[in-house]
């Protein structure tokens, strides 16, 4: 039995469903078990009384991980799961050995020393933004065709949560991930203005990108999420800001691990085209 925290997130839900595919038993963390539409066969389980029993495999993201990810740590442990793996960040190897207190590098590293220190077997995968951050930018899009938002020339390569699951899943069923913390981003650099001129193309509308001062796009990024803390936002806009031309890191760890080539932003636009659609 494998468990999941963050199951019904971004990358939880791609890694469920291929988890689901392959045979594996998952057991699914959510706060609303009862409420909650997943894979025939998997097993929703309530994110506040985490159930261990079976479990010998653990998938830790923090995003689905309410309270403390250090007591979940420890009930695995009590439990005997043998095998975690973390959703990660790629700021942990980016920023070095000691990054600042409450940034999102300590956060996650915080995390990794934990898992290493309690567990036989680990992988940590540290993403780079995640293609998916764009669903930031459906309500605006949907009512218009600009994005406002900080750094319009801030330059990632956006991975897709797709590739990012089929990388967890080598990591949950095979061993040649253990002991590693791959970084893994998308295949191409793209500007967040060159984002939403790729999502025009595919939705085939005259997007643009307007760029806010990041003191207001920090105020909208903390009213828009329940979870994340100030600290965080403030690591992103920096790392944001930072990003600003500068080549972008690709690392082709994902076509390394899955041994294909790592899916487009292009790709993720297509298959999420509905999230966007404008209003009627
Ligand atoms: N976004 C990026 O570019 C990026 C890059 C690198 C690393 N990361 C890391 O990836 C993680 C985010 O993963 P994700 O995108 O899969 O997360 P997500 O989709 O935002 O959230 C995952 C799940 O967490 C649950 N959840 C949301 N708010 C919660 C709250 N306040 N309390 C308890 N549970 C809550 C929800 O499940 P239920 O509603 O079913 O409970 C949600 O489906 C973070 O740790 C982040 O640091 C992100």
């Amino acid at each position: 039995m494998i468990m999941i925290t963050g199951a019904t997130g971004n990358f939880g839900r791609p890694l469920v469903a291929e988890l689901a595919a392959q045979g594996s038993k998952v057991r699914a963390l959510t706060r609303t078990p009862a409420a909650v539409r997943l894979p025939a066969g998997v097993e929703p389980c309530d994110s506040a009384a985490p159930d261990f029993a079976g479990v010998r495999a653990l998938v830790v993201n923090i995003a689905g991980a309410p309270g403390s990810t250090t007591a979940l740590l420890d009930a695995a442990k009590a439990a005997g799961v043998r095998r975690v793996v973390t959703l990660s960040s790629l700021l942990v190897a980016t920023e070095g050995e000691s990054p600042a207190e409450g940034s999102t590098a300590a956060l996650h590293r915080d995390i990794e020393v934990a898992v290493e220190a309690g567990f036989p077997q680990w992988t940590h995968l540290r993403p780079g933004a995640f293609a998916s951050n764009s669903l930031q930018w459906a309500a605006q899009l949907r009512a218009g065709d600009v994005v406002h938002g900080p750094y319009a020339g801030a330059c990632t390569a956006p991975v897709h949560e797709a590739d990012l699951a089929a990388v967890a899943v080598r990591a949950l069923l095979g061993d040649d991930l253990l002991g590693l913390a791959p970084s893994l981003t998308g295949p191409q650099e793209l500007t967040l203005a060159e984002q939403v001129q790729t999502l025009g193309a595919v939705l085939g509308r005259p997007l643009r990108y307007q760029e806010l001062s990041p003191a207001a796009a920090k105020a909208a990024m903390l009213a828009q999420s329940s979870w994340v803390q100030e600290a965080m936002v403030d690591s992103l806009l920096d790392f944001l800001a930072g990003t600003v031309g500068r080549p972008a890191l690709v690392t082709g760890e994902v076509e390394r691990i899955l041994g294909r080539p790592a899916l487009t932003y292009a790709q993720w636009a297509e298959a999420n085209a509905a999230a966007f659609a404008a209003a009627s």
